[in-house]
């Protein structure tokens, strides 16, 4: 069952499936070994919790055992937000949490999606997760076309994702996403000319991925 919004006695269930299921398992935090599995992150649980209090996200729950199997996590993205995440990094803790987010936010800002759409607000889904034992149903399709609803219902004329994941792209793609950057991974190299993120088959790039809504 899919159900939104998500009132916040569900948070500390959502920081738990996240631990087992999305902190050592999407393909930068793999690539980085950023977690083992079931292991707590105090930078992306705050990452997590602030986008939860946006208000925006979808969560899947199974039906007999009410367990939360599935989640994405969206949040509002305002103009001045990306400078200042990237400022308020300098703080964080992890190093290998550090190297993600100054890649994807240095992409972003890059990218000027305000001006560039003239919008002064995008809607962008930043974590989809799906239970291990329940992947590959269409879960992440469902959560991801729920938000899409949300987006709308809501007037926000761009929805945007940085899929870092192959499958996840592979789904947007489907649902009529455009893919406005690109990056193969291996091309991100670090002073030592080294790849810094070594992803595992099948994720080869990050893709940030847009669809305007009407
Ligand atoms: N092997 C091959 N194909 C797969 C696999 C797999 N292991 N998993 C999914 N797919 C394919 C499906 O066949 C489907 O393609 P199709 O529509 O052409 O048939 C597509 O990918 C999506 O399938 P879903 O069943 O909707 O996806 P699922 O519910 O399994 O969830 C997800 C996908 C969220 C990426 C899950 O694998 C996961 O939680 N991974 C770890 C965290 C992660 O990487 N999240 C995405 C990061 S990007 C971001 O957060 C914005």
């Amino acid at each position: 069952k899919i159900k939104s919004p998500i009132s916040e006695e569900y948070f500390d269930e959502i920081i738990q499936h996240l631990r087992n299921n999305f902190f050592g398992d999407e393909p930068l935090n793999k690539a980085v070994k950023l977690c083992n599995e079931g292991e707590k992150h105090e930078d992306l649980e705050l990452h997590s919790l602030l986008t939860l209090k946006d208000n925006l996200s979808v969560m899947a729950v199974d039906q007999n055992t009410k367990k939360i199997i599935g989640v994405a996590l969206n949040g509002i993205q305002k103009p001045s937000d990306t400078k200042i995440a990237k400022e308020k990094l300098l703080q964080a803790n992890d190093e290998k949490y550090k190297n993600i987010f100054s890649f994807l936010y240095g992409v972003n800002q890059d990218l000027d999606l305000f001006n560039k759409y003239r919008v002064d607000r995008i809607f962008e889904c930043r974590i989809l997760s799906v239970d291990q034992n329940y992947r590959g149903q269409g879960l992440a399709k469902k959560l991801l076309e729920k938000s899409l609803k949300i987006a709308q219902d809501n007037n926000f004329k761009l929805f945007k994702q940085d899929a870092t994941s192959y499958y996840t792209q592979k789904i947007a793609e489907n649902m009529g996403f455009i893919t406005i950057f690109e990056l193969r991974y291996k091309a991100y190299r670090g002073e030592d000319g080294e790849p810094i993120f070594k992803t595992s088959e099948p994720h080869k790039f990050l893709k940030v991925m847009i669809k305007i809504l009407e």
